[in-house]
């Protein structure tokens, strides 16, 4: 049997379409929904586009869990994605996934991480900081912010000359090429 996999994500989505068009001829994985806490997220679209049920849950309801848990429950959900999600994940639904709940963060943990440090912020306080590398961290959720155990972590080397946008494009770029990887080595 296919694992199902919740994919959740708060913005454009371009790494939920690039996993589900990554896995799209597997036997291991099927995509049945995605979860989104913003009505005109640009994910909605592309769900669209792949065909994909796309769901809106009010923040509210994310924080609080248990109709999110209940709904995943209905679609027999064994796993959730974490894709450009915003959101603290909820203690009812960490315990009900225990080791099921990966993210995806756009720097090299424990450094930029933490509330507040998502996307652009991200790659703002790189560059701000004179880095000379950045890279991404996939890891399990747990309870707190970009806390939880590390799956796997790329680099990419950054000089005087990067600017926020061009580092937002290397860090996309390994991204695209290394989280379905990642997804592949823990659970297929
Ligand atoms: C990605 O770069 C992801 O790493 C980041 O949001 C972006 C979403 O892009 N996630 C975080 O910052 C989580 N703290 P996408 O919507 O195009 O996939």
């Amino acid at each position: 049997m296919k694992r199902k996999i919740a994919i959740f994500a708060s913005g454009s989505g371009s790494n939920a379409e690039n996993i589900i068009s990554y896995f799209e001829k597997n036997d291991k994985f099927e995509f049945p929904l995605i979860l989104s806490n913003k009505p005109d997220a640009y994910v909605h679209q592309r769900a669209k586009k792949l065909q994909i049920p796309s769901f809106y849950f009010s923040k509210e309801s994310f924080i609080d869990g248990n109709e999110i848990l209940d709904f995943l429950n209905t679609y027999k959900i064994d796993s959730i994605i974490l894709a450009g999600f915003l959101l603290k994940v909820p203690e009812v639904l960490v315990q009900a996934f225990p080791n099921n709940i990966i993210n995806i963060h756009p720097a090299l943990l424990p450094k930029f991480g933490g509330k507040g440090m998502y996307g652009d912020n991200v790659h703002k306080a790189v560059k701000a900081s004179g880095e000379t590398e950045s890279g991404i961290t996939v890891h399990y959720v747990n309870e707190h912010y970009d806390d939880g155990n590390i799956i796997l972590q790329v680099k990419c080397a950054l000089n005087d000359l990067d600017t926020p946008e061009s580092i937002a494009d290397k860090v996309h770029g390994l991204e695209y090429e290394f989280f379905p990887k990642a997804i592949e080595q823990i659970w297929a």
